[in-house]
C-alpha cells in the first residue's frame, strides 16, 4: 500500500490572466486529497477505483498519469485505487491538481527511480530532456533517460518538480492546451507561489514551465514567496455551484477572440498581481486584501463571478482584509483574507454559502505510507 497527500489551493491574484503569461500568486491551503493505491490481481486486469472498475475516460487525470508513469507495456500490476478528498470539485481550489499531485507521487513511490552516480536515469523534470506534456513514446513511458543504476524506492523516489510537472501536462490535456501552473505548482511545493513572466529579484527562483497554447507559446518563471508570519486566515466561501475550470477558461478564451481590445484588462489583472506580490513580500497585509478586492472587480469585469459568488463576497466584506473570487470563477469558492475568521465565517454561512477557514500557505506533496515497494520491478528501456 502507497498512500500519498497533496493540499489544495487559493489563487490570491492573477487567475485567468495567468494563463496569457501574467503574473499570479497562489497559496496552499490546510484541505487536502488522499489517495492510497494497492494491487491487485493479476496485470493487465481491470483497475479499481472505489471498488468499482475503473473508466479511463471518466477520470482523465488518473488516465493521463497511468500513461506515463504505470504504462501496460511494462507489464505492470493492476490496482486498487481510493481517494479520500477534503477539497470540493470544481470549486477553484485545486482539486485537479492536488489529485495529479498526489496519484503521481504514490505511482512514483510505488514504482521507485532509478539513479546512478550522474544523477537519475528515469523521470520527468524541468531539467530532464524526457517530455511530460506529449503522449509518451513506448519505452519511455516513466521518462527513461539512461540504463543502469540503483533503484530509489517509496518516499526517496519522490520528487516535487516531477508531481508538478506530470500535473502541469496533464491540467494542459484536460484544459485543451490552456493551462498555466500555478496550480500544479503550488500544491506540489506547498507555501506561496508566484508566476512571473520574468525573474523575480529578492525571491527563490524554482524552473520555468513552457507551454504552447491556442493563443501562443507561453513561459512562466516559478518563485516560491516566503509566507508571510502574521495572524492572518483565508476564509473560503462555496457557494456550491459547480464549475469546471475548463469551461470558463475557453469561455474567457473565446471573449478575448471577439474583443481583442480586452486584453487591456487582462494586463491590469496582471499589474494588480505584481502590485500583491509585492505587498505580500513586505508583509503588508492591508495592502495584499485591498489588491485581492481590486482584482475581484476586474474579474467580474471579465464575466467570471456570477450572482452566488458576489453575494459571499458582499457578505464576507465587513470583516476582511479584501475578498474575491478565486480560481476560474462561474460558481466554485470566494475567499476573504481577514484577522476575525469566525465573524467572516458565521457571514459567509449566513449568505448561505458553506465555509471553509484555513492558514496560509501550508506543505506539499507528502508520502504517508510506503509499505512493500516497489510494486513490481520495471524492466529497463532500451533507449
Ligand atoms: C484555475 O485555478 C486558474 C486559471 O487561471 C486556469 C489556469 O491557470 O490554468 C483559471
Amino acid at each position: 500500500m502507497v498512500v500519498a497527500s497533496a493540499p489544495g489551493k487559493c489563487i490570491l491574484f492573477g487567475e485567468h490572466a495567468v494563463v496569457y503569461g501574467e503574473p499570479a500568486v497562489a497559496v496552499a491551503i490546510d484541505q487536502r486529497v488522499t489517495i492510497s493505491i494497492k494491487t491487485h490481481q493479476k496485470p493487465g486486469a481491470t483497475w479499481k477505483l472505489e471498488g468499482v472498475p475503473f473508466i479511463a475516460e471518466k477520470h482523465p487525470h488518473l488516465e493521463g498519469l497511468r500513461k506515463r508513469l504505470w504504462h501496460l507495456s511494462e507489464q505492470t500490476p493492476s490496482l486498487d485505487i481510493a481517494i479520500n478528498s477534503k477539497l470540493p470539485s470544481a470549486a477553484g481550489l485545486g482539486s485537479s491538481a492536488a489529485l495529479s499531485v498526489a496519484f503521481s507521487a504514490a505511482l512514483r513511490a510505488a514504482r521507485g527511480r532509478r539513479v546512478d552516480e550522474k544523477g537519475w536515469c528515469e523521470g520527468f523534470s524541468s531539467e530532464l530532456k524526457t517530455d511530460p506534456y506529449n503522449e509518451p513514446r513506448r519505452g519511455h513511458e516513466a521518462g527513461f533517460i539512461r540504463n543502469g543504476g540503483r533503484r530509489l524506492l517509496g518516499k526517496d523516489a519522490i520528487d516535487e518538480d516531477e508531481c508538478a510537472i506530470l500535473a502541469h501536462a496533464i491540467e494542459a490535456e484536460v484544459q485543451k492546451g490552456r493551462a498555466s501552473p500555478i496550480d500544479s505548482s503550488t500544491v506540489s511545493h506547498g507555501g506561496c507561489t508566484l508566476l512571473s513572466d520574468d525573474f523575480e529579484k529578492g525571491l527563490d527562483w524554482r524552473y520555468s514551465r513552457q507551454l504552447s497554447t491556442p493563443e501562443g507559446k507561453r513561459n512562466w518563471e516559478v518563485h516560491d514567496v516566503p509566507v508571510p508570519q502574521d495572524d492572518v486566515w483565508l476564509v473560503i466561501g462555496n457557494t456550491g455551484k459547480y464549475s469546471p475550470t475548463g469551461k470558463m477558461v475557453e469561455r474567457v478564451a473565446s471573449m478575448l477572440a471577439a474583443e481583442p481590445e480586452r486584453m487591456n484588462e487582462i494586463i491590469t489583472i496582471g499589474s494588480i498581481a505584481r502590485r500583491g506580490a509585492d505587498a505580500l513580500k513586505k508583509g503588508n497585509m492591508e495592502a495584499v486584501g485591498i489588491c485581492m478586492t481590486e482584482n475581484h472587480l476586474l474579474l467580474r469585469g471579465l464575466g467570471v463571478s456570477s450572482p452566488e459568488l458576489e453575494n459571499l463576497v458582499k457578505a464576507a466584506a465587513n470583516y476582511s482584509l479584501g475578498v474575491k473570487l478565486t480560481g476560474s470563477g462561474g460558481g466554485g469558492c470566494m475567499i476573504a483574507l481577514t484577522r476575525e475568521p469566525k465573524q467572516t465565517a458565521e457571514a459567509i454561512e449566513l449568505a448561505g454559502g458553506r465555509s471553509i477557514v484555513t492558514s496560509l500557505g501550508t506543505s506539499g506533496v507528502r508520502i504517508d505510507d510506503d509499505e512493500n515497494v516497489p510494486f513490481w520491478t520495471p524492466g529497463v528501456a532500451d533507449s
